[in-house]
């Protein structure tokens, strides 16, 4: 295997994967360049394509000229969903039709990327986690996409024999986030003199891992995991609340934050169990001190504010206009 494509390369985990992955492949990134794409987190000397992965003319001239597909594109955040699901039914779904659509075509070997909202959320307090066996439940029209995008990879495997692998990871931080997210929103509301926004209570527990330990899991799945199977990922971290997270990003920054109005149909708790990945596959998360982690994507952001401040007035509109 020598080359890759790597549809939604140019989002925050999409571009954290081709940094580190072209180290050793040749990679050509496909991106739509929606809001949350931006070419400026791509590294120099690799093949960029800006385009639709629902457009099959394109996808099949792409996957025909490569070894394997990495598939992130995707609309990604839960509070546009709820505002407007269509593109999230289109990219989400279509698009991943119409890649497994080429795959099958070109007999080439698919890695997707999906999310642990498929599993929909556990009772905050309990300690159970979310496997590879949990029943789907997903809660928003995002998450409900991601499951039927999984549904579909699993179908054209079974049916068609198409060669691919599925991953479902937890909450990514890290470098390249777009700042409608809740980690970097934070920070650069405070990097603004704003305080930082907590929805509801903050009482939600995600498991939050660094993209740097998500993307070395996609690799290890691409290069050795078993065919048609699926891989959790999660950091296997103490359980935090979005409360304890802004109180630790305050904590480093010297910031505040209010409680603003809560998510409809929130999730409560999101717990990932890693066993299988860890077990087959050998890998472990590197980043095990979350303020560590935090502390550094703090400096990243701090230090190069030139790559989000042109959006951030935009995002807080919108979150102003929904009391958030
Ligand atoms: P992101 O929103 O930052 O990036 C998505 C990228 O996909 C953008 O560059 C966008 O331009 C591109 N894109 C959107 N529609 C497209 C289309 N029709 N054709 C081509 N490109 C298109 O998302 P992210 O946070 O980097 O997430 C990447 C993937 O990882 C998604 O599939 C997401 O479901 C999954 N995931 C994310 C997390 C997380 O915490 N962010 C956790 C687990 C899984
Ligand atoms: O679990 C994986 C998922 O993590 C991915 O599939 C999604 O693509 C990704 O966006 C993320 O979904 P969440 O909805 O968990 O992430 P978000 O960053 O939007 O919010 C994290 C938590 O913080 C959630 O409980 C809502 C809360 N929140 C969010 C924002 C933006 C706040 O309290 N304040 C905020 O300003």
């Amino acid at each position: 295997m020598e080359r890759l494509l790597v549809t939604g390369g140019a989002g925050f985990i999409g571009a954290n994967f081709v940094r580190m992955a072209s180290q050793r492949y040749r990679v050509t990134v496909v991106d739509k360049l929606t809001y949350a794409g931006n070419r400026a987190s791509l590294p120099e000397g690799i093949d960029f394509v800006e385009g639709d992965i629902c457009e099959r003319p394109l996808i099949d001239e792409l996957v025909s000229a490569t070894d394997a597909v990495v598939h992130f594109a995707a609309e990604s955040h839960n509070d546009n969903s709820l505002r407007d699901p269509s593109a999230f039914v289109q990219t989400n779904l279509v698009g991943t039709f119409t890649l497994l659509e080429a795959v099958r075509a070109h007999g080439t070997r698919l890695h997707h990327v999906s999310t642990d909202e498929v599993f929909g959320d556990l009772a905050l307090g309990g300690t159970d986690a979310f496997t590879e066996t949990t029943p789907y439940n997903p809660s928003s029209p995002y998450s409900a996409t991601k499951a039927g995008s999984d549904h579909l990879v699993r179908a054209w495997v079974r049916s068609f024999g198409v060669a691919a692998t599925i991953s479902n990871c937890s909450n990514n931080y890290g470098p390249y986030q777009h700042v409608e997210k809740f980690i970097p929103r934070q920070i650069t509301n405070i990097l603004c003199g704003q305080p930082a926004k907590l929805y509801g209570t903050g009482a939600q527990v995600r498991d939050w891992i660094h993209v740097d330990d998500h993307n070395a899991a996609v690799l290890a799945i691409l290069e050795r995991g078993r065919l048609g199977e699926t891989y959790n990922i999660g950091a296997d971290q103490p359980q935090r609340t979005n409360k304890q997270v802004v109180e630790t990003i305050c904590d480093i920054m010297g910031g505040d934050y209010i409680h603003v109005a809560d998510r409809p149909g929130h999730d409560q708790r999101y717990t990932m169990d890693a066993t299988k990945i860890r077990r087959e596959l050998g890998w472990r998360p590197r980043y095990t001190d979350l303020r560590a982690g935090l502390e550094q994507t703090i400096a990243w952001y701090a230090d190069n504010r030139w790559w989000w401040e042109a959006g951030k007035g935009d995002v807080e509109k919108q979150y102003a206009q929904r009391g958030q």
